[in-house]
């Protein structure tokens, strides 16, 4: 599928595996509340969770995975909750890069980082650049995220650079100002966490993609649940507006 093509109006081929999972990371505060643990606890389980996650998918040969870490209305959490995802953050980067690059894995960051202390914006940095011609999976953080953000930044940035788009442009001249540019869209979302919504991620890449929603909490989530996650997918009838007569003549 090209990459600057609307989902909207292409039928990507349908591949058994999603080439590109999305994945909201719901439920550590829960999960370690059922333990009588300090939410944070979750957290840092939820790490590793993610590693595993991350090896599975380089095994099935999902070629992108995008997980959501933190929301632009994740601030609103006790400061002390903050403090300690922001730190949980930086140690995993410090932890886990050198394996990623080892295992030919590239990592981003999507989201507005400007937030962020020196520190980690350099320690992100760095990360990518260490990583950035690895081709096995790319991996993607979204920190401070938003999806409205996404879309509102792609439009100042783009009619910053090409004035004359003022007075109208298509969804191919904004494509390349949003953060996932370079990734065709999602084709499988999944939320762990029991609950049923967005809540404000990916919300253009998200138009057409399959949503599976679980109530495992996402420290419990791993290999197994993933491979239940793409049956469920597989059993899809992707359309895109179409029939499924149609889909048959393709
Ligand atoms: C998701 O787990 C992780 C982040 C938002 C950083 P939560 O912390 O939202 O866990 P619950 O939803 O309170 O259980
Ligand atoms: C969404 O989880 C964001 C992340 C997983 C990073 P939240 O737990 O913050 O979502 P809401 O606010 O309950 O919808
Ligand atoms: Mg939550």
């Amino acid at each position: 599928m090209s990459l600057f093509q609307s989902s909207t109006c292409i039928i990507p081929d349908i591949t058994a595996v999603p080439s590109h999972i999305a994945v909201i990371m719901d439920g550590n505060g829960r999960w370690a509340k059922q333990r009588f643990m300090p939410r944070v606890a979750g957290h840092q389980r939820g790490v590793e969770a993610l590693r595993e996650v991350v090896i599975a998918c380089r095994e099935l040969g999902v070629e992108y995975l995008t997980v959501f870490a933190f929301s632009s209305e994740n601030w609103r959490r006790p400061s002390d909750e903050v403090s300690f995802l922001m730190s949980l953050f930086l140690k995993m980067l410090e932890r886990e890069v050198a394996k990623l690059h080892k295992n030919n894995i590239r990592l981003k960051i999507i989201g507005d980082r400007s937030r962020f202390d020196d520190k980690l914006q350099k320690t992100m940095q760095d990360a990518e650049q260490l990583t950035a011609s690895n081709t096995a999976l790319t991996l993607t953080i979204a920190a401070n995220y938003g999806g409205r953000w996404d879309v509102m930044h792609a439009v100042q940035t783009m009619l910053k650079e090409h004035p004359h788009l003022a007075q109208t442009f298509a969804e191919t001249d904004l494509q390349p100002y949003l953060s996932m540019s370079d990734a065709p869209e999602p084709d499988l979302f999944i939320r762990t966490g029991g609950e049923q919504r967005i809540s404000n991620f990916m919300l253009w890449q998200l138009a057409y993609t399959e949503l599976y929603f679980t109530d495992v909490l996402w420290p419990a989530f791993g290999r197994k649940e993933l491979e239940t996650a793409i049956a469920s997918y597989q059993k899809r009838e992707r359309r895109f507006g179409r029939t499924s007569e149609q889909l048959l003549d393709k």
